[in-house]
């Protein structure tokens, strides 16, 4: 192995030797041909195939910095449980994991912390318009030359050969470090979450597309987006992948009555709120004033208005209030009153909900294979940790080299990462593949949350802008607009490389816009003097 320095993940990475890049592509090609799916695709569609492996070739050396890459890309086809869309998922799958946590206590995640109150006084400071198009039109994207190779056949392997593939893969990763790998893991692939319990809730695949306009006005890196605000159930989002797991576990106990808490316009709770509905539960939800806001909008509009339209009930709480334990205290009284509940953690971030952020990562390795799209790094906002850690477990368990980098909405970024590590660990033990993130895999900065959460900065509202206008895209004031102010920046800052192509994962919460109106109305002048 050989070593290459990550400018941004400030980490030195372990890269193969050409022979070893060459031995795990190998690999990589026969786990994909194992896939019968792909095998028929391929089939039908020889330059698609020739794309993605001149993709995975490409990868190898960095145009960039001409060093060498991190790992090739492996290529399994990914498993969308249930089949197509609409198709019935199984609740409890056959010979499944043990579910946990009927009676047990609720999460703790997401610790509580003094935050200053949100200004609504700028009402009447004039509800003027910032002019459309101030953006700016460009030339084309240019896009980078990938590496043309002639490439091998290769014989698909037995399905016994793909246990094989799977425990060399891991025994990569492990590189040689000494990481122990539970026997049982052993025998079952990390990454065939049909074990687990699923219910069907999400339009998947999300489409990955790429931003010419913005890539264009920011003049460095190619930016791609991964609309998981395109994910349905209620306006979309990044909890429907976490409720298809978290969801099938409440009906697996028999849940009548699902719990959860979140802020007053947590995009969590009105999306469990939906999934609950869906699925015929009742649903109660505890509110956190976090920003202390006296807006009517942000009250009453925006995603509160949405809980209530799918039939919840809500509670609110102060701010400061350990939200979890509140939580499990609400969860034990409807206990003792009769009802069977289904607690969720805020933000749907425990090992069970991060399972559908890993699922997220087979599908976006999955749809650049087949496109022959090379990505260098994945960024994503970061709150209660679920989507991040998530994402880096799927990335590392299929090897895929790409980096991901959070951009925290609420806690200092020691914090922040530490949850995102805890609970990466924790996912890659459920996964069945313990030991395959390690702590310089988790990169959080938070120097993008502006005031506190749920407070938009200038910052937040120039990306909400610049993606409303230049791609008519909806980005929200608390959480993607902070991630996307955070790619914004490091792009003019020339943090990324010129022509890198990074993917950002639009994780929804639009429905929030309703209740920040005031700010989104401030023309940018004022909002650049407070
Ligand atoms: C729109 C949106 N984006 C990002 C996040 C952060 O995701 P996570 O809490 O899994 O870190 C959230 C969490 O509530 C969210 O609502």
């Amino acid at each position: 192995m050989l070593l290459a320095r990550d400018a941004v993940h400030e980490r030195d990475v372990r890269v193969p030797r050409q022979e070893e890049a060459e031995a795990l592509f190998e690999i990589g090609r026969m786990q994909a041909d194992m896939d019968v799916g792909m095998m028929r695709a391929d089939a039908l569609d020889q330059p698609g195939r020739q794309r993605r492996r001149q993709g995975v070739l490409a990868r190898q050396h960095d145009e960039v910095s001409g060093q060498p890459r991190a790992a090739p890309e492996i290529v399994p086809k990914l498993p969308q449980p249930g089949g197509e869309r609409g198709d019935p998922v199984p609740v409890v799958g056959g010979g499944g994991p043990q579910l946990h946590g009927l009676a047990g206590p609720v999460e703790q995640l997401d610790p509580q912390m003094a935050l200053d109150g949100l200004d609504a006084a700028g009402e009447g400071r004039g509800a003027q318009v910032p002019p459309l198009g101030r953006f700016g039109k460009g030339a084309g994207v240019h896009h980078r030359q990938d590496v043309l190779e002639p490439f091998k056949t290769h014989a698909s392997p037995t399905s016994c050969d793909s246990r094989k593939l799977h425990s060399d893969l891991c025994d990569w990763h492990a590189g040689g470090q000494g990481i122990k790998r539970d026997p049982a893991s052993q025998k079952e692939p990390s990454m065939h979450l049909a074990r687990f319990p699923r219910v069907s809730l999400a339009h998947l695949p999300t489409p990955l597309e790429r931003l010419d306009r913005l890539s264009r006005e920011l003049g460095g890196p190619e930016i791609w987006i991964k609309r998981d605000d395109c994910t349905g159930l209620s306006t979309g989002g990044n909890k429907t992948r976490k409720l298809e797991f978290l969801m099938a576990e409440a009906q697996a106990q028999g849940a009548d009555l699902v719990m959860t808490q979140g802020a007053t316009q947590s995009n969590h709770a009105r999306q469990t709120a939906a999934a609950a509905a869906r699925l015929g539960m009742a649903c109660h939800l505890l509110l956190e004033d976090r920003t202390a806001s006296k807006d009517p909008n942000y009250r009453g509009n925006g995603n509160v208005l949405l809980d209530l339209l799918h039939g919840a009930t809500t509670e609110e709480r102060p701010s400061g209030l350990d939200m979890n334990a509140e939580l499990e205290s609400a969860a034990s009284a409807e206990r003792a009153r009769g009802r069977t509940v289904y607690a969720i953690p805020g933000g749907g971030s425990n090992p069970t909900g991060a399972l559908g952020y890993v699922n997220c990562a087979l599908e976006l390795v999955s749809q650049a294979n087949d496109r022959g799209l090379v990505i260098d790094r994945l960024v994503t906002a970061t709150g209660s940790a679920g989507t991040q850690a998530g994402l880096v477990v799927g990335l590392k368990a299929l090897n895929s080299g790409i980096p991901c980098l959070g951009f925290g909405v609420r806690a200092p970024r020691p914090k922040q990462e530490e949850m995102v590590f805890a609970l990466a660990q924790r996912t890659a033990e459920k996964l069945g593949c313990p030991g395959v993130v390690s702590r310089g895999d988790v990169v959080a900065d938070t120097d993008y949350v502006g005031p506190g959460y749920g407070l938009p900065r200038e910052d937040t509202i120039e990306a909400i802008r610049m993606f409303a206008e230049l791609e008519g895209i909806l980005l929200d004031p608390v959480y993607s607009g902070k991630g996307a102010a955070g790619l914004i920046d490091y792009c003019r800052k020339g943090r990324f490389a010129k022509g890198e192509r990074i993917v950002f994962l639009h994780t929804g919460g639009a429905a929030a816009l309703f209740g920040y109106d005031v700010v989104l109305r401030r023309p940018p002048e004022i909002l650049a003097a407070e």
